[in-house]
């Protein structure tokens, strides 16, 4: 049992949780993931680690609350346990001297995306945060971000905080400006904004990495559950990524094969007490 010691509403539906997993925060580097496994028999939830105390004990992660298993996991008070979290899993980020690096955050992948702009700047690049949401209250992290990236630009489809329009168009006013084009990009968020982001670099040949976080079962490179294509070969999110080339990701079929057990989700969401 990992018991709940902080547990925070960041956004609408979306949780920064403080748990006691002492081996998980030792051994834990940036990008890597845990899965979350909230109940007997239940679903698996794949979670980036958004930060680690090895000396507390504690892991942070951040979660939104969109389907039954991610609402039983951010109704856990403080003082509560969860049943089973197992991790680290994946690869470590592969952190390089890039020179000038934009990280690009969507919704809650800005908090995914946290740890490894920290890592990033903490190796000398220089890093231009760009975060994006709905409004500003979908807005996270830009205090902590701001700490160590040389700026934090946001977007938001309103305008009520930042540019208004979509974190593409902040990139793209970086990459057209000689003194800030980044040599890398690092993208995560909801698939679409992924996708957006890998073709808004792919003429300009910026290398471009996107983290993805398809359906997980086993989490250990058996079930096949995380298959995704990327160029002309098939790889396994949790073994051999999470991290990809952008620039060769087959997005279309990630979408087809996350939206496989949205009409399951919704009819368990119906069904669960109100
Ligand atoms: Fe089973 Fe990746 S989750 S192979």
């Amino acid at each position: 049992m990992f018991e709940v010691l902080q547990n925070d509403t960041l956004a609408p539906n979306v949780h920064r949780m403080v748990i006691r997993a002492p081996r998980i925060a030792k051994a834990r580097q940036p990008g890597q993931f845990v899965i979350v496994h909230p109940e007997e028999g239940g679903e698996r939830i794949p979670l980036t680690i958004g930060d680690a105390d090895p000396q507390a004990g504690t892991i942070t992660l951040f979660i939104q609350a969109v389907g039954a298993s991610t609402l039983k996991i951010v109704n856990t008070p403080v003082g509560g346990s969860i049943r089973d979290i197992a991790g680290p899993l994946g690869k470590a980020t592969e952190i390089e001297q890039w020179g000038r690096v934009a990280c690009v955050g969507g919704g809650l992948g800005t908090a995914v995306l946290y740890p490894l702009a920290k890592a990033l700047a903490e190796s000398g690049n220089e890093v231009t945060t760009i975060i994006g949401g709905r409004s500003k209250p979908f807005i996270i992290l830009a205090e902590e971000l701001a700490a160590f990236s040389t700026e934090v630009l946001v977007a938001t489809e309103d305008g009520s905080q930042g540019q208004q329009g979509f974190v593409t168009n902040v990139l793209q006013d970086l990459i057209d400006n000689p003194d800030k084009r980044p040599s890398a990009v690092f993208a995560i968020g909801p698939v679409p904004m992924m996708r957006a982001v890998a073709e808004l670099t792919r003429p300009y040949g910026i290398k471009t990495i996107v983290s993805l976080n398809p359906i997980m079962i086993d989490g250990t490179g058996m079930c096949g559950g995380c298959r995704v294509k990327v160029g002309d070969e098939t790889k396994f999110a949790c073994v051999d990524g999470p991290e990809f080339d952008g620039h060769l990701v087959d997005f279309g079929l990630l979408m087809d094969r996350l939206s496989m057990y949205r009409d399951t989700e919704a009819k368990i969401l119906e069904e669960l007490p109100k």
